[in-house]
């Protein structure tokens, strides 16, 4: 059993998304998605517009993803990867080269982005309407 880990906030989810999930699925057997909380995002003075609840229970929908778990912090990906077993990392490649630390816990793969689709130019181009 090959489990996936990877992390995101998948707010106002998109084909993006998706794609991203799907490909990294298709890595393992398993994937086990971290999602960003309410209180990690304002950290970062980020904020979502569908809390973590409503997030939580689209992406638990998504056929390629097996188990959802909140993300509250930088620190926690080295425990979450030994929680989970994970043998492979990813994100997409908006992250190259920021989490190649963790090559020393596991496999960490950098997925292409999905051009031309951001949570970003939705809330922009909704707050347009
Ligand atoms: N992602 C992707 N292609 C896109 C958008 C996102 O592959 N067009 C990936 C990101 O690289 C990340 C995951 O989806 O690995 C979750 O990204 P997230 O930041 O939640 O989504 P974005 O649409 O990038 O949101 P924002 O604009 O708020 O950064």
């Amino acid at each position: 059993m090959k489990t996936v880990i990877t992390y995101g906030t998948f707010d106002i989810l998109h084909r993006g998304h998706i794609n991203l999930l799907k490909r990294a699925r298709a890595l393992g057997d398993r994937l086990v998605v971290g999602l960003s909380s309410d209180e990690f995002n304002a950290g970062k003075h980020k904020s979502s517009l569908l809390n973590y609840e409503n997030r939580k229970i689209v992406l638990e929908s998504i056929r390629y993803v097996d188990f959802v778990f909140p993300e509250d912090n930088w620190e926690q990906k080295v425990s979450d990867i030994s929680k989970y077993n994970a043998q492979i990392f990813v994100m997409g490649n908006d992250w190259e080269g920021k989490f190649d630390m963790l090559k020393e816990y596991c496999e960490v793969v950098y997925l292409d982005r999905t051009p031309a689709i951001s949570t970003t130019e939705i809330k922009t181009s909704l707050s347009h309407v």
